[in-house]
């Protein structure tokens, strides 16, 4: 099990909306203020029917005024996290944990590209800012459903200028990927942060160009599926369990909810500390990670259970290496 996150209490100093969606939290900790690097995450306590959760979000800067500032996108699917965070107004308390990253920067690289898909923006922007004053060679696509959904695309655009393109899909601008990937130096890096359908194309690209996977670091939300977010079963034969998962709750937190003993670390689909044997599923598994490959997903042997779920009926499992 990871180390526990360093909570500390905290006050929403100010809150700004950045598009009709989106919204900017400038979130102040108490105590001592742990810088974040680019690429960083806080997660946020929130309550969600009157239970208490967490909720990890990307800090969209540098934090040099002792704030962590994140963006809150409120979804129409939420499990009900980010209409709390949506709740809350100058003034409000909450607790936060102190920054940590799982979707490092390196810096000193010849070339970067980074690509955005939506809320992706979020660790994107705060990399774009930290390469732009340190005078590196980059170039950042974002790319959003309309123009209105594009946060922080003006302040972007003057830092970067012509390094800045903005794509918009119901104009019919989509993310050309293998032209991307073609015309980066053969020692650039790439960085993704999107849905997942953005980051296994990203990946399927990068491997098909022969570059190597060192030079490829993406980071996802596990919101995002190929199929509806319902309500299904999961059933344990060897516990004897058989145990519903609301749409707004993960297949991980009803399992925790049962009692039965699960190792995880991310939340995000990313570490696979999470997975479980798939020993029958009732339609097809709605696999939102980013741990397995397009083949394991095929293969149907294991799921990631943070985010991966079904879009209805009954999932059968095993949680043979897990403690119970
Ligand atoms: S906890 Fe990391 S993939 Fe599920």
């Amino acid at each position: 099990m990871p180390a526990a996150p360093d909570w500390r209490r905290a006050r929403i100093a100010a809150t700004q909306d950045l598009t009709p969606d989106i919204r900017l939290l400038a979130v102040e900790p108490e105590g001592a203020f742990v810088a974040p690097t680019p690429g960083s995450h806080i997660q946020v306590g929130v309550q969600v029917e009157e239970r208490a959760d967490t909720r990890s979000y990307s800090v969209v800067d540098a934090g040099r005024d002792g704030l962590y500032r994140i963006a809150v996108k409120r979804l129409p699917t939420s499990r009900g996290g980010s209409r709390y965070m949506w709740s809350l107004a100058a003034g409000a308390r909450l607790t936060v944990s102190a920054p940590a990253n799982h979707f490092e920067l390196a810096l000193g690289r010849s070339h970067y590209t980074l690509v955005a898909g939506g809320i992706g923006i979020t660790p994107i922007r705060s990399m774009a800012l930290a390469l732009a004053e340190a005078g590196a060679d980059l170039r950042l696509i974002y790319a959003a459903r309309t123009r209105a959904d594009l946060a922080f695309a003006d302040e972007l655009s003057t830092l970067l200028g012509e390094r800045l393109q903005l794509v918009v899909s119901e104009e019919g601008e989509r993310i050309d990927l293998d032209a991307t990937v073609a015309t980066m130096p053969a020692c650039g890096e790439l960085y993704l942060c999107g849905p997942i359908g953005l980051i296994e194309a990203g990946k399927r690209v990068w491997a098909k160009a022969g570059r190597p996977a060192a030079s490829l670091r993406f980071e996802t939300f596990g919101s995002s599926g190929r199929y509806a977010t319902l309500p299904f079963t999961v059933r344990i034969p060897r516990l004897g369990l058989e145990i519903p998962v609301p749409e707004n709750r993960t297949m991980l937190d009803a399992m925790e909810d049962a009692g039965v003993a699960m190792i995880h670390d991310c939340r995000r689909g990313e570490c696979g500390l999470c997975a479980v044997h798939i020993l029958d599923a009732a339609g097809p598994v709605d696999h939102r990670d980013v741990f397995f490959s397009d083949e394991e997903k095929a293969a149907n042997a294991k799921l990631c259970t943070c985010v991966s779920r079904l879009p209805g009926g009954v999932l059968t499992i095993d949680t043979a290496d897990r403690a119970a």
